[in-house]
């Protein structure tokens, strides 16, 4: 028999992967999910899931929480400036407890991404090769999630707005990121992986010609220099350093960071990825 745990259960990818787990055939009695907050995954323990308190700043409750468990998802944490050591006490926390395999969710390209996100994911990826662990580096691209939950927005103004160029970003909707968390938990050949995870690219002005498409609203791609887009930002309420690194980000995808044309993604998830247009219809609705 063999346990399973999920980190940030109480999170959505976190979630999904717990979910997915079940669905492809492991006893909830044989997962467990960490959290910082359990209330928040009480729907699992429900379902028989040990939902155990897993807090990336607390070693101990790390510690607590694996002892006994054979393959560990650690989900990134959303602390930037915190999380590199909050990851390293998972990494440290598994290695103690005799983990065998540890899969963390990293960013698409991290050993050579300009993303700001990537110094982080980078650091992280080191602490897993130097824990002596089987490791499984899941480099997610951006979610599909970060362009659909702006919809209401697209919509209103007309427009989508970035500094992206035409840079390529091959997002997936979180849920197959999550399928692929869960399948490859469930592998193991006794390797260490690397993958690079993402759907199929688009540019934002294709971004904006699909949401036109399936919402029969007109949305145009509005291309700004960096500068103009830190100022466009501004205009609409954000401060300066979250404007620059909303700005970042866009250059980040004009440079490619966030493009791949591997199909890890697909083969792990084993089904057809849900696309832009889906998710687009699927927000929409
Ligand atoms: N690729 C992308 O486009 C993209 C987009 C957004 C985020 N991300 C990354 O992917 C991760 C998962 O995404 P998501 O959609 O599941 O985000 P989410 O729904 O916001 O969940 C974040 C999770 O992190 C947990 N967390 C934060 N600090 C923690 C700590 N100190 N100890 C334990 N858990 C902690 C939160 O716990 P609580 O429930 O207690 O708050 C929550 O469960 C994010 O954390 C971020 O690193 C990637």
């Amino acid at each position: 028999m063999t346990t399973y745990a999920v980190t940030a259960a109480s999170g959505h990818l976190g979630h999904l992967v717990v979910e997915e787990l079940l669905a492809r055939g492991v006893a909830a009695g044989d997962v467990v999910a960490l959290a910082r907050t359990p209330q928040k995954a009480a729907d699992l323990a429900e379902r028989g899931v040990r939902v155990l308190r897993g807090d990336y700043s607390e070693p101990d409750t790390l510690r607590e929480a694996l002892t006994g468990v054979d393959r560990v998802l650690l989900v990134s944490g959303d602390t930037p400036g915190q999380r590199v050591a909050q990851h390293a006490n998972v990494v440290e926390a598994a290695r103690a407890a005799g983990v065998q395999r540890l899969a963390y969710t990293s960013l698409l390209r991290a050993d050579t991404s300009g993303n700001p996100l990537a110094p982080d994911h980078r650091a992280t990826e080191e602490a897993l090769a130097a824990s002596g662990l089987l490791t499984t580096v899941l480099r997610n691209g951006w979610y599909l999630e970060n362009y659909t939950e702006a919809l209401g927005r697209y919509l209103a103004a007309g427009e989508v707005v970035g500094s992206a160029h035409d840079g390529r970003v091959s997002a997936a909707a979180r849920a197959d990121y999550a399928a692929a968390a869960a399948a490859a938990l469930l592998a193991d050949d006794g390797e260490d992986h690397v993958h690079e995870l993402g759907g199929t690219s688009f540019t934002l002005a294709e971004l904006a010609s699909t949401v036109s498409e399936v919402t029969g609203t007109p949305v145009a791609y509005r291309d700004l220099s960096t500068e103009e887009h830190v100022a466009h930002l501004r205009s609409t309420g954000l401060d300066e350093g979250t404007a620059g690194f909303v700005a970042a980000l866009d250059a980040s995808l004009a440079a490619g960071d966030l493009q791949t044309d591997r199909d890890d993604l697909q083969r792990l998830v084993g089904r057809p990825l849900t696309t832009l247009a889906d998710a687009v219809r699927a927000a929409r609705a």
